[in-house]
């Protein structure tokens, strides 16, 4: 059998222990990934005994609560804690999602986070999303008209606006993108699923008048064509969306256009 060594600066060392001090008899013990670029040092595991009879319901509720009670050098992006702003997307108990969606509870044992799969890292749970946003900037993600001084309504039919349910909702979080083996080799080239999903709500909207364009710029071998439809990516959006499908509804327009 092959065994492939990490590089020495990669592996993951354990790190500080956070011993409860409050005394709780409800403690859950959470393992975060934790890595200061300042610092140079390996990254490693810090463990939190954390008081869960004062903590809500979720999986941010938990970092917040280690970040305002016990450690306040802990880096992870949120906003809106709602499942509307995608950021505070990272990897829980294996799996990725949004921290203010994730009910603790659904996790049994020690609760282990980490950023999301195959990113940089910034710091801690926080991941390098700017390849991704190139991407997304490079499908253009605006209404393309020729009549774009018009200050009328730009309407379409109940049917055709139909057709943007399971697009309009995402919100770019990249759970699907980092969990896309296709996008962990090749993420410079292809484009991913978060992308491609976004790519196909403008080419199937039916105010655009840019959709031949549109399907050209992807119709290429390495943006488009490294989908194999493994689905890890519609297995893990937290919207409930399904990428694969809108990759392959991209695929099918292209064979028959
Ligand atoms: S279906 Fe395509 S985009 Fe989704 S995880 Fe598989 S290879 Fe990636
Ligand atoms: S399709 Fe789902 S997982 Fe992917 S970016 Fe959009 S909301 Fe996030
Ligand atoms: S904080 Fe906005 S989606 Fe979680």
């Amino acid at each position: 059998m092959v065994q492939i060594n990490l590089p020495e600066n990669s592996k993951i060392s354990k790190g500080k222990y956070y011993k409860d001090k409050t005394g709780s008899k409800n403690l859950r013990r959470v393992n975060i990934y934790r890595w200061d670029p300042t610092t140079g040092g390996n990254p490693r595991i810090d463990t939190y005994e954390v008081d869960m009879d004062n903590c809500p319901s979720k999986v941010l509720d938990i970092l917040n609560k280690i970040k305002n009670e016990i450690d306040p050098s802990l880096a992870y992006r949120r906003s809106c804690a709602h499942g509307v702003c995608g950021s505070c997307a990272m990897n829980m108990d294996g799996k990725n999602g949004l921290a203010c969606t994730k009910p603790h509870k659904e996790i049994k044992g020690d609760i282990n986070i980490y950023p999301l799969p195959h990113l940089k890292v910034v710091k801690d749970l926080i991941g390098d999303l700017s390849t991704l946003y190139k991407q997304y900037e490079s499908v253009e993600p605006w209404l393309k008209t020729s009549d774009n001084k018009s200050e009328k309504e730009n309407i379409q039919t109940k049917e055709d606006r139909a057709k943007l349910d399971g697009l309009y909702e995402c919100i770019m979080c990249a759970c699907c993108s980092t969990s896309c083996p296709s996008y962990w080799w090749n993420g410079d080239k292809y484009l991913g699923p978060a992308v491609l999903l976004q790519a196909y709500r403008w080419i199937i909207d039916s105010r655009d008048e840019d959709r031949k364009a549109r399907l050209e710029k992807v119709a290429d071998e390495l943006k488009l064509y490294r989908c194999h439809t493994i689905m890890n990516c519609t297995n893990s959006c937290p919207k409930g969306l399904n990428p694969a499908k809108a990759i392959a509804a991209i695929k099918k327009m292209l064979a028959t256009s």
